[in-house]
């Protein structure tokens, strides 16, 4: 049930300055217009300065630019208190509360309109450019955005580098006045690095004041246009928009009457605010899908690590074998993962544990060739192998009741992948698939376009909608970050969108702490498809001679199916791997991934969270506690179980010699009676984690 107040204030017309407070009353955002015409905001918290006076403005490419000569023609204000239901979610009730202003703008000299449509949330503002329908701005070019971000001192800051085509790397933790840019090494073989710039940081940007303030600089419903990074001037403090241009330098082509995204603020004393935050999605427009009935949670389990590990090999016949075959025939390498029988292993598999699906990649023609090679129409999404019997595979899952999960990797070929749209999704049908991963890797082929651009925007979410059509839900990896528009198409479960586990298998990898980090960033626009659940935590368990390895504990794994939260969860691990750990895998088989209620315990970005989370159908919860490099030990109450039920609680914790780099593996697991009266000490190892059951007991 929806429950709607509206309440508006009054509609006016002024020229000074205006202020909105959030419902709490603590955060303050004014607005006014400068001597030259110019809007500017500020933001205040508890009062104390968050963001100096900044301007906002929009330039257009061939016509007068929307940054000065305004006068107000009218302000609005109201307020909103409701509560919506998610298909999939953290909680099953969002509560969406906040107060509006609405500033209406015209230049006189022009006679352009525009307004600025403020919201202001207890833990966070966010402001957007509305266009309304007018007869000289209908169809226009925005050569730059110009929403500038004031902030008040050197704040510790959580950052990417600037890269147009990818989010994959560590965050550095510096002072503001520290970001640099320069030499940053992906280290991950891809070697993208499209753009350079010194003092270019990716949204979502997370901050703390050295009062203690936690602040951060994100985006919500980015439609039709590109993605926001930031400019810094690093002795002001000052950061400005920077809109990811498209092939020719241009940053967005709309059409009035028309909107930007949310460009969004927040704040608070309290991590556990920004963390548990659903503003982004608040700010996105509700489901437009009638029928979500196909929108499931999962479990799955796939033909995956293997390859990242060098088991073995997405192509079949071996790199450039197609070029050297004599013959111009593929020749099997011997070493191909998404064989018939291999797949009906991991069938075997996830129908013996309880997941619900299985995801095979490299089961299609194209791996030789992609990597590299960069050709345009290298994938058609619908030829397998010669060892792999699509028909054979699904029949036999089906049999156990085991759903395929579907690979589209588009090697970021993205006209290709649309011609071929109808096609794939029809073959998935065809063979009962409700579910596609989906994979952008290298840069946009034909070369131009940035990943995260307004043509790729709209073809992420195109995708989406044609899977919502088509009953089809969509994890899609090396796309753009997500920014809450699964509330509006709750078929896109899931992304990846950072750098995910994937890493640890073949490069300097994730050092502890970006698990702490990504649900402060990343993790505030939609569920990441991180794949925890690494048992066999070193390389050189597969090859002596690696040296790479997941920088975690055991433990950690599975702490990490608690604090990072997706609706598809992979327990990403060789099904033998668990066979060897079936007590720890106990819990990846019992935790659960759709959630009626949330609560974060501790929090505090780049050093640890605590979670813990209600099952959405029934009574079991589940706890996660992550730390960074640094080992941990603290107490957690209880008090969140239901009164008057006693639970047994199965913990899954850092043995007393675990240490994520000398014994990740060491692990304990000890069973308890609590209750809601009931505090439990937890130590977690360097790196380490905990995970916990409680499962009521009557
Ligand atoms: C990168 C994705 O993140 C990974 O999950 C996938 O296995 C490879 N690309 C190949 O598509
Ligand atoms: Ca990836």
């Amino acid at each position: 049930m929806k429950k709607l107040s509206y309440l508006v204030l009054f509609i006016c017309t002024i020229s000074s300055a205006q202020s909105i407070l959030s419902p709490s009353k603590e955060l303050q955002l004014s607005f006014s217009i400068s001597k030259e015409g110019k809007p500017t905001y500020s933001v205040n918290f508890k009062n104390q300065p968050i963001v100096k006076e900044s301007s906002l403005g929009i330039v257009l490419k061939d016509a007068d630019d929307l940054v000065a000569n305004f006068k107000i023609d009218s302000i609005g204000q109201k307020s909103v208190n409701e509560t919506w239901q998610p298909v999939l979610g953290e909680q099953s009730n969002i509560k969406n509360n906040y107060n509006e202003m609405t500033a209406a703008l015209s230049q006189p000299a022009t006679g352009r309109r525009i307004n600025i449509i403020f919201r202001v949330f207890d833990e966070g503002v966010a402001f957007r450019y509305e266009f309304p329908k007018q007869k000289n701005l209908n169809y226009f070019i925005i050569s730059d955005e110009k929403t500038e971000f004031n902030l008040v001192g050197n704040h510790k800051a959580f950052w990417l580098p600037g890269d147009f085509d990818s989010q994959e790397y560590p965050y550095t933790e510096s002072k503001l006045s520290e970001i640099n840019t320069d030499n940053i090494d992906r280290n991950n073989g891809i070697g993208l690095k499209s753009i350079s710039g010194k003092y270019i940081v990716q949204s979502p940007l997370m901050m703390k004041t050295a009062e203690g303030v936690y602040i951060n600089i994100f985006e919500a419903a980015v439609v039709n246009y590109p993605v926001m990074h930031l400019d810094l001037v690093p002795e002001a403090y000052q950061f400005t928009s920077h809109l990811v241009p498209n092939a020719i330098g241009d940053k967005a082509y709309l059409h009035a009457p028309c909107v930007s995204p949310w460009r969004t603020i927040m704040v608070s004393d309290d991590a556990r605010e920004i963390v548990s935050s659903k503003m982004i999605f608040n700010l996105n427009e509700p489901c437009k899908i009638e029928d979500t009935s196909f929108i499931k949670p999962m479990k799955f389990v796939g033909v995956w690590w293997e390859m990242h590990v060098g088991k073995s090999t997405w192509d079949y016949a071996g790199s450039q074998n197609a070029q050297n075959a004599a013959d111009g025939q593929l020749k099997p390498s011997g070493k191909h993962g998404a064989t018939t029988e291999n797949t009906k292993y991991y069938v075997d598999f996830a129908a013996k544990h309880g997941f619900d699906g299985v995801l095979v990649e490299g089961w299609n023609t194209g791996w030789e060739d992609w990597f590299g090679n960069w050709k345009e129409n290298v994938f058609d999404f619908v030829t397998p192998y010669p060892d792999y019997n699509l028909k054979e595979v699904n029949d036999y899952a089906k049999a156990k009741g085991v759903k395929m999960i579907m690979h589209h990797e588009t090697s970021s070929s993205v006209a290709n992948y649309e011609r071929h749209l109808d096609r794939a999704f029809k073959l998935m049908k065809d063979y009962g698939y409700t579910a596609v991963k989906s994979g952008y890797v290298g840069r946009i082929i034909p070369r131009g376009e940035f990943h995260d651009g307004q043509t790729m925007v709209n073809h992420y979410n195109y995708v989406a909608q044609r899977a919502a059509e088509n009953k089809i839900m969509v994890d899609s990896h090396e796309s753009s970050r997500p920014t809450g528009y699964n509330r509006t198409y709750p078929n896109y479960v899931a992304a990846e969108a950072a750098r995910g586990n994937e890493f640890n298998a073949w490069s300097v990898g994730n050092p502890p702490m970006h698990e702490t980090i990504l649900p402060f960033t990343r993790l505030l626009g939609g569920p990441m498809d991180y794949t925890p659940g690494i048992f066999e935590i070193k390389m050189s368990y597969y090859d002596k001679s690696k040296t790479e390895q997941v920088h975690t504990t055991l433990a950690k794994q599975l702490a990490l199916y608690v604090t990072m939260y997706s609706p598809v969860q992979m327990a990403a691990d060789l099904p033998e791997n668990y066979e060897r750990y079936a007590d720890a895998f106990q819990f990846i088989k019992d935790v659960a991934v759709d959630w009626q209620d949330s609560k974060y315990l501790e929090a505090e970005p780049g050093d640890y969270l605590t979670v813990a989370r209600k099952e959405k159908k029934g009574e079991r919860w589940f706890l996660g506690a992550i730390t960074d490099e640094n080992a941990r030990d603290t107490q957690v109450k209880l008090d969140f179980l239901s009164p008057n039920k006693k639970y047994k609680a199965v913990i899954y914790q850092d043995g007393k010699d675990a240490d994520w780099k000398n014994n990740p593996k060491n692990y304990d697991i000890k069973t308890m009676e609590v209750t809601s009266k009931s505090k439990i000490n937890l130590h977690l190892a360097n790196g380490g984690g905990t995970a916990i059951s409680f499962q009521p007991i009557n």
